[in-house]
Formats: C-alpha cells, sequence, structure tokens
C-alpha cells in the first residue's frame, strides 16, 4: 500500500497531514527517510513517524445495537447514518455487514475486513440471520410450512430459500433466513398476506446480539465470534 496510506490506517492523520510529515523527512522506511507518499509499503515495513513507531491498524469487527431512524450507510441521506454512534478513529471507513432498513432496529456488524464482511452478505455462504418480528394481524396457519418451502417475491424469479418461522404468538414470531433480498422480511410477510410492523434482528451466523447493550450502543466482537464467521 502507497506510505500516504499507511500513515492514515496508523494514525488520525489526513492524508494531506500525512504528506506534511513526509515532506518535513519525518518518515523512516526501514531506517531510511521517505519522502515520496506513493512509496510502497508492506504490513511488516518498519514505519516510523517523528520517531514513533507506526503499526498497522489491524482489521476492526464491531456489533451495534441500531436503534429506529437511523440508516445502514455511509452517507447520511434523510436519516443519520449508525456510524456516527460508533465514536472510534476513522469510523466512515468502516463498512456495515448486512444493511438493517431506517425502521428496523437490532444486530448490525460493522467492520473493514471486506473478506469477512462478505461471509455474512454473500447469499453463496449461505449465512443465518434471525429476526423477531411483530405482524399487523394473526399469522395464517399454514405460514411455517410455506416458508419452509420457499415463497414466491414480487420482481424476484425463484421463490426464497427454505426459511425457519417460530411462532411466539399470533402476531409474533421469530424467522430465520439465509438471504438478504431487500426488504427481504417484509416482502415474505407480504407475500402471506400479513404486513410486519416491528422489526427487530437478534442474530447472524452464531454471534447474537448482546443484551447489554442499549439501543444505540456498540462493542468490539470477541475472537470468538469473529471467528465463528466462516
Ligand atoms: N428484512 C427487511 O424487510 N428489513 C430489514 O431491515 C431486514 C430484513
Amino acid at each position: 500500500m502507497r506510505l500516504d496510506k499507511f500513515i492514515c490506517r496508523c494514525t488520525d492523520l489526513s492524508r494531506s497531514d500525512a504528506k506534511k510529515y513526509l515532506k518535513r523527512g519525518a518518515v523512516l522506511v526501514n531506517g531510511e527517510t521517505i519522502k515520496d507518499a506513493a512509496h510502497q509499503v508492506y504490513e511488516e515495513s518498519d514505519v516510523s513517524l517523528a520517531g514513533n513507531k507506526l503499526s498497522f491498524a489491524s482489521a476492526r469487527y464491531i456489533m451495534l445495537h441500531k436503534p429506529l431512524d437511523c440508516i445502514c450507510s455511509n452517507v447520511d441521506e434523510g436519516y443519520p447514518s449508525i456510524l456516527h454512534l460508533v465514536d472510534v478513529p476513522r469510523a466512515f471507513d468502516l463498512h456495515i455487514a448486512g444493511r438493517l432498513d431506517a425502521d428496523t432496529s437490532g444486530l448490525v456488524l460493522i467492520t473493514d475486513d471486506g473478506q469477512w464482511s462478505h461471509k455474512i452478505t454473500s447469499p453463496k455462504k449461505n449465512c443465518h440471520k434471525r429476526y423477531r418480528v411483530q405482524l399487523s394481524r394473526p399469522l395464517r396457519e399454514d405460514a411455517t410450512e410455506l416458508f419452509k418451502q420457499g415463497v414466491q417475491l414480487q420482481n424476484e424469479a425463484n421463490l426464497t430459500r427454505p426459511a425457519v418461522l417460530e411462532v411466539l404468538s399470533a402476531q409474533e414470531v421469530l424467522l430465520t433466513i439465509s438471504e438478504g433480498k431487500y426488504h427481504q422480511v417484509k416482502r415474505m410477510f407480504a407475500a402471506i398476506g400479513n404486513r410486519v410492523v416491528g422489526l427487530h434482528r437478534e442474530q447472524i451466523g452464531d454471534i447474537i446480539l448482546d443484551d447489554e447493550l442499549q439501543l444505540g450502543q456498540w462493542r468490539f466482537l470477541t475472537d470468538i465470534e469473529i471467528n465463528s464467521i466462516a
């Protein structure tokens, strides 16, 4: 990676500040002063800035309890981005591994590791997501069977993949799906003549939303949680 980018990854400096340090001759790479921002460095390169050794910022993995009325996007569009809630340096360099709608709450995973998030979002990886769903009217009796077989969503070529429905009461269920089509849960219930009035994601793969996190709070994932995404 470019040296100026490496400095930004390891510090809170902007690209232009990193370049100022480079120009001043304050950056050493493997003991040699380097002024060229485009100089290539590697994770194992020995880089120091103004006498301080920089270590490559390792990837970050975060769970957030998403509240309503904020969006899973890196830009604010009508509602503020959830990344405003994550008070870490360079929060907007992170991305969201599986979005929730503005009116959905619950577990959101946030990272800067693209390979890891791909394992969550790629349909080929079959990563399960569990939602708690509140419905506008009592569930029809054959709903569990219909979701097991797959239902036809509007404007989709194929039926939904087999999904598991656990009925908690006539108007509250847990639904586990392994795809992430646009508005999937809402469209699945619309396909069987119902309407979602409350939606909350509780689980992604083996990662369960930490019940100590209040709405809007976040924490770093443990190594066990990170490695559970395979
Ligand atoms: N399905 C939806 O319809 N909305 C979400 O936010 C997540 C899944």
